[in-house]
């Protein structure tokens, strides 16, 4: 067993946080997804007899139910966001990545939902008294539904529809946010959405699509940005991003190096490109490593170590991801970065371990500004819905009970001190 003996600070102020979206934990939405997980729920039980490992299958059953599927109430966190309070004042974090969610506030073009921004409002409030930091994402997936019916993100009018929805934001809400996250993961919805058919809208290789898709995000973005600091001079504005560390399966091999070149640049550093000059700072959201290889499926990982979603344990790959950032020469804060782990076994080395690479990143020279371990609580995962476990703290869907996992008292203590034993 691994002795941990050494002390690593990390800088004064380093902001520690936790993260969560809105869609996946408050319940009680209506949008694209929910209405796709209606019509697909039954689709994603059946399908996972041949998409998931036997040993996954044996310990997660809940994937052949197609109720599993259905976010429906989630974690209760709209109607609850006391319990989830406590757990932030538990945890002893300076900062707190929330969502809101924009079907909620514009269920109908151009009606908002007053009583909506006003609950968010007491949300941001409650955080404020409680000296939390705030980093609010105004958009983590899913999309009002009057959106989705004329073409969702393909039609350039959402670029519009989008600037209506941030201006009542930053208007109403502008003046408690700490930092912004104008899109989460734009690129993720381009490669499940628009390529490989995975999350809604189910286009496969829509090439076309995923142009326009991303021309409209950049232009998103860029107006978001301007919006925002026109009111606030000096706010802190980014995307998160989804980063990965690809490298060579093999250095030898040109082939896989030219490869893996251009796919680090595809999926790291091209919508960062388009839009650095309106990034205050880099939103880094860090899960995912690959070795390229020439020949299909392209990518072929050790593996050694994998957590319950069939990820890999690679925590060198953060600090690889890092050192290249620095070039830009902006802060960076990890946004998200955590692991599927129901029995609490891995996740405190998990954490442990990333955050000894960031630290290291740091004593290179590169701003790191902050953590977000992913997530608070489990959540909806997505097109995978509640099996996988990614929270400090386990819910209870019935009673909406938060409880923590072991995991949530190391953390609370790295928060605390500032500082890892490694
Ligand atoms: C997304 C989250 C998701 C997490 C784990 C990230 O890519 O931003 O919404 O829950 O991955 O799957």
């Amino acid at each position: 067993m691994k002795k941990y003996t050494k002390i690593l600070k990390f800088p004064k102020d380093f902001l520690w946080g936790v993260s969560t979206s809105a869609y996946q934990i408050e319940g009680g939405n209506k949008n694209d997804w929910s209405e796709w997980e209606k019509r697909n729920a039954k689709r994603l039980a059946e399908n996972a007899k041949s998409y998931w490992s036997a040993e996954q299958q044996e310990k997660f059953p809940e994937m052949f139910d197609p109720e599993n599927y259905i976010s429906g109430t989630a974690m209760g966190s709209y109607d609850n966001f006391d319990k989830d309070l406590e757990c932030l004042k538990e945890l002893n974090v300076k900062a707190y990545r929330m969502g809101i969610e924009w079907s909620r506030i514009e269920p109908q073009e151009g009606k908002f939902d007053m009583e909506a921004v006003e609950h968010y409002r007491e949300m941001l409030q409650k955080l404020k008294n409680n000296n939390i930091k705030i980093v609010l994402t105004l958009w983590h997936w899913p999309l009002p539904l009057w959106i989705s019916n004329r073409g969702g993100l393909t039609n350039k009018k959402v670029i519009q529809y989008f600037t209506k929805y941030a201006e009542l934001i930053v208007d109403e809400l502008g003046g408690l946010v700490d930092y912004w996250v104008t899109l989460n993961e734009p690129l993720m919805i381009i490669g499940h959405g628009y390529l490989d058919g995975k999350f809604p809208p189910n286009k496969k290789w829509d090439l076309l699509g995923s142009l326009k898709v991303f021309n409209n995000y950049i232009k998103i973005h860029k107006e978001i940005y301007k919006i925002i600091h026109n009111k606030f001079f000096d706010a802190k504005v980014s995307i998160a991003m989804t980063t990965g560390f690809l490298e060579p399966a093999h250095k030898w091999n040109l082939i896989e190096v030219l490869m893996a070149k251009i796919a680090y640049y595809f999926r790291n550093e091209l919508f960062v490109n388009k839009v650095k000059k309106q990034l205050d700072y880099i939103g880094v959201n860090y899960y995912h490593h690959d070795r390229i290889v020439w020949y299909p499926p392209f990518k072929k990982n050790l593996n050694k170590e994998v957590d319950d979603r069939g990820w890999e344990f690679y925590p060198r790959g953060i600090y690889e991801v890092l050192k290249k950032y620095k070039k830009y020469k902006k802060p960076i804060i990890i946004t998200e970065n955590g692991t599927a782990d129901v029995d609490d076994k891995f996740r405190p080395r998990y954490i442990r371990e990333h955050l000894k690479y960031i630290h290291k990143a740091i004593q290179e020279g590169v701003d790191v500004r902050g953590y977000f371990y992913w997530s608070l609580l489990d959540n909806f995962e997505w097109a995978e819905g509640y099996w996988p476990k990614f929270g400090l703290y386990s819910v209870d869907r019935k009673t909406f009970e938060r409880k923590a996992r072991p995991s949530a008292g190391v953390y609370s203590k790295i928060c605390k001190n500032n500082e890892i034993i490694s």
